[in-house]
């Protein structure tokens, strides 16, 4: 049996990858996670009582703390989901970003090298390379543009982890993934927000004209996908994942209004007549999209999820998990709301 730490494993993605390796029987996970706003001990509160899975609660920043956790489990690999994750949070207060997702990505890198882990999956983003409005999809060896505070702290992690790779021979994979969605996504995000208020009955807002392209990958292909990097993937290879279908976002916002109008029986043009256009995210990129050659045509990845089906089970789960989305929605979330919606990305 095989030990992962993974890292970020209470958070949204995190919490589904660490399901589908505990699926095989083959590995053991210990899941260093800090618990910020974003953590949440509920997405994997079913595993409770399983013996091949530990949680350690911690910084991955704190070099003492990761140095003591890789000498005691001795892990294989290495599987950072750890960061800070929301775009307009960094746009907000750029600082935790660089700590978590710069700072936290070297210790982790430095402690693997020094203990000899012999994979180190780092999970990066789509958004690395920044606007690709009037470009082809790019590929995975293009120059990295990025755009926002949250996109520039990942690219200085892929860059940070490319540097371990030819400087020390690190065993590096590095997997750039396009949006994801599905069940237990913070209300923060686009379409986990527009569930909740509809839900509530609140206005739902759409940032600049509704226009930007997203590429929606549900999440348990996006998993897929990393585990097939883990077992198979080339070492010092970059792996984009993606579906290859961009949406815009008025488009996508008005497919959740009509999927949750039939999920409740109801006339969807109520739910189109809380659509608002809203002062635009700063620096907003238009659309971001990728090819995806490399993880089709040498591990023969593809999603299967298409946006239809992966939407309609999103909604069923939220709607038969709203106290979850009644918790997310604290006090810590209605201060960030505020200052992004109410106050119009009033800047700490
Ligand atoms: P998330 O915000 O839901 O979860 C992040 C998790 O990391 C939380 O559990 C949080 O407690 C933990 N964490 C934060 N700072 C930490 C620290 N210093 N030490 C230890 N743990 C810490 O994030 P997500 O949406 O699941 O994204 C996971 C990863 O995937 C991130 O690296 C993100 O950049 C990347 N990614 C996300 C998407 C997406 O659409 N959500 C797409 C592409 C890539
Ligand atoms: O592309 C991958 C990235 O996808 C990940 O690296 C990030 O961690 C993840 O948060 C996500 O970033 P986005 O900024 O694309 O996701 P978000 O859900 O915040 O926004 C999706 C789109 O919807 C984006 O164009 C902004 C827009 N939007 C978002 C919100 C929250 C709105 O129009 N209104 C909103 O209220």
């Amino acid at each position: 049996m095989k030990t992962v730490l993974v890292t970020g494993g209470c958070g949204f993605i995190g919490s589904h990858f660490i399901r589908c390796l505990l699926r095989e029987e083959s590995w053991r996970v210990v899941n260093l996670d800090k618990l910020t706003y974003a953590g949440d001990l509920d997405r994997l509160s079913d595993l409770a009582g399983e013996p091949r899975y530990r949680l350690v609660q911690g910084d991955i920043a704190d070099a003492k703390l990761v140095e003591e956790v890789v000498v005691t489990e001795r892990p294989w690999a290495i599987v950072n989901f750890a960061a800070e994750s929301h775009v307009d949070r960094s746009i907000l207060d750029p600082t935790p970003f660089l700590r978590t997702n710069v700072q936290g990505v070297h210790v982790l890198l430095d402690v693997a090298r020094r203990y000899g882990v012999e994979r180190f999956l780092q999970i990066s983003t789509d958004e690395v390379y920044g606007d690709t409005d009037g470009l082809e999809p790019r590929s995975e060896e293009d120059p990295l543009r990025p755009g926002s505070p949250y996109a520039a702290s990942k690219a200085a992690a892929d860059l940070l982890c490319l540097a371990y790779r030819r400087t020390y021979g690190l065993p590096v994979l590095i997997a750039r993934s396009s949006n994801n969605y599905g069940p237990y996504q913070h209300p923060e995000k686009l379409i986990p927000l527009v569930i909740r208020n509809l839900l509530v009955g609140e206005e739902v807002p759409v940032y600049g004209d509704g226009g930007q392209r997203r590429d929606w990958l549900f999440v348990e292909d996006n998993c897929r996908a990393l585990l097939l990097l883990l077992e198979q993937g080339a070492v010092g290879a970059i792996y984009n994942i993606a579906t290859g279908v961009r949406v815009r976002n008025l488009q996508l916002v008005q497919s959740i209004c009509t999927v949750l109008a039939r999920e409740l029986d109801t006339d969807p043009a109520g739910f189109f007549d809380r659509i608002r256009f809203t002062p635009d995210r700063p620096g907003h990129d238009r659309e971001y999209a990728v090819r995806t050659d490399r993880i089709a045509h040498t591990l023969g990845w593809r999603p299967e999820v298409e946006l239809e089906e992966g939407l309609r089970r999103t909604v069923r789960w939220y709607l038969s998990n709203r106290d979850w989305l009644v918790k997310r929605a604290d006090e810590e979330y209605r201060a960030y709301y505020e200052a992004v919606y109410r106050r119009k990305w009033e800047l700490v």
